[in-house]
């Protein structure tokens, strides 16, 4: 190609090119030229080099043909200069994909043969992701409670008071919707009711209700939102799973037996459980339920310190509240109160995965750092 750089930067009038026959010669040449440089072993590189230098728009070989050849030709020569280029750059086209083709499939024997990549060697890792321990801790519920006869429901996470408090037996200006202070939502003038972000599991016990009939065993997994200060214990979005049973013949034993098989199944065999008298609005009676402490095995001491920090000397740890569905929470969804009976339970899955796998900050929950997600795979 070299020495032909200087022909096509000159016109054929520059040339002394004036005879359609000497045109056809030049051609040969450029063509005979063009066919050396083909023949050359290319990797993928320089073929790319290769094109350009004779397709390239502005700089390749053809394009200084058209533009010095071509354009200024006389008449006589025009027809002749065009026919020529024509018939080179299909010429060239086809050899320089060839060519390519050419090169992609020695790459491809080489890479089978093992020359250029060792197929022996580990593959790029691209690590995968497991479950968050709260995930987890919701299957393990769930797993546990779906063995013996409840279901799975989810819910909105948006509600309406109607259903976060009012059906739940907790009219307005009822005391216990200040722990409860929760976050309404802005809603235009005029909208029909207001919206907050559901501040527990429970309006699903309603929503539940109103859809089905007695027997009812669910449980409703899910997140909730309070107006609480973050603190290591504290979070403004949480995770609760409720359970609600009501049938015609639930009793206070089949409560407290379904509550002691879960946990013994959560926590394992060894754990004791008590209930003590509680309150709230939706159950009656109601109870609060603890567990032996997972920490220091119920005894409140510790070996090193003497009291157990975690449970503070009491043995025992608070676990969640539940009870028996107050009979005035019925009359909200049509049930007969005095044909059904059922209990009702809500637990802090956030505090349960705390317990059970001796994490002490809340926060880690929520701050997506790998070093502790990688600890739960
Ligand atoms: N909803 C209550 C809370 O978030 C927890 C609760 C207590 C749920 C008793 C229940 C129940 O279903 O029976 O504090």
């Amino acid at each position: 190609m070299r020495n032909i750089e200087k022909p096509i930067d000159k016109t054929l009038e520059d040339l002394g090119v004036t005879q359609p026959d000497e045109v056809a010669t030049l051609f040969a040449e450029v063509r005979n030229e063009f066919d050396l440089d083909a023949d050359k072993e290319y990797i993928e590189v320089l073929w790319k080099e290769f094109r350009d230098s004779w397709l390239g728009r502005k700089s390749g070989v053809l394009a200084h043909i058209t533009n010095n050849w071509l354009k200024p030709a006389s008449p006589t020569l025009k027809p002749a200069v065009g026919a020529a280029l024509n018939e080179l750059r299909a010429h060239v086209e086809a050899e320089v994909e060839r060519r390519r083709v050419a090169i992609e499939q020695k790459e491809e024997q080489w890479a089978l043969s093992g020359a250029l990549y060792d197929l022996s060697l580990p593959g790029v890792q691209r690590p995968i992701g497991s479950h968050h321990l709260i995930r987890q801790v919701f299957q393990q519920i769930e797993d546990i409670f779906v063995s013996i006869g409840f279901s799975v429901v989810e819910g909105p996470e948006i509600e309406t008071p109607y259903y976060n408090f009012e059906a739940l037996n907790i009219p307005e200006f009822h005391p216990v919707r200040d722990d409860m202070d929760t976050f309404y939502l802005d809603l235009p003038k005029g909208a029909p009711t207001p919206l907050l972000l559901r501040t527990h599991t429970s309006p699903m016990q309603i929503r539940t209700m109103e859809k089905r009939q007695p027997p009812v065993r669910v449980i409703v997994p899910g997140k909730v939102y309070r107006r609480d200060n973050p603190d290591a214990t504290h979070s403004f979005i949480f995770h609760q799973v409720e359970g609600l049973a009501v049938d015609s013949d639930i009793t206070f034993c089949d409560f407290t037996g379904t509550i002691e098989y879960f946990v013994k199944q959560f926590f394992g065999p060894g754990v004791k459980t008590r209930f003590r008298p509680s309150y709230f609005p939706f159950t009656e009676p109601s109870v609060e339920f603890d567990v032996s402490c997972i920490f220091c095995g119920g005894s409140g001491t510790s070996p090193g310190s003497g009291t157990c920090s975690k449970c503070k000397g009491a043995g025992w740890i608070e676990l969640f509240g539940a009870g028996m569905v107050d009979p005035a929470v019925y009359g909200f969804v049509n049930y007969d109160p005095k044909r059904v009976s059922g209990f009702a339970f809500g637990m802090g899955i956030d505090r349960l995965a705390m317990l059970k796998y001796q994490i002490d900050d809340i926060q880690v929950f929520f701050q997506n750092d790998v070093r502790f997600l990688k600890q739960f795979p």
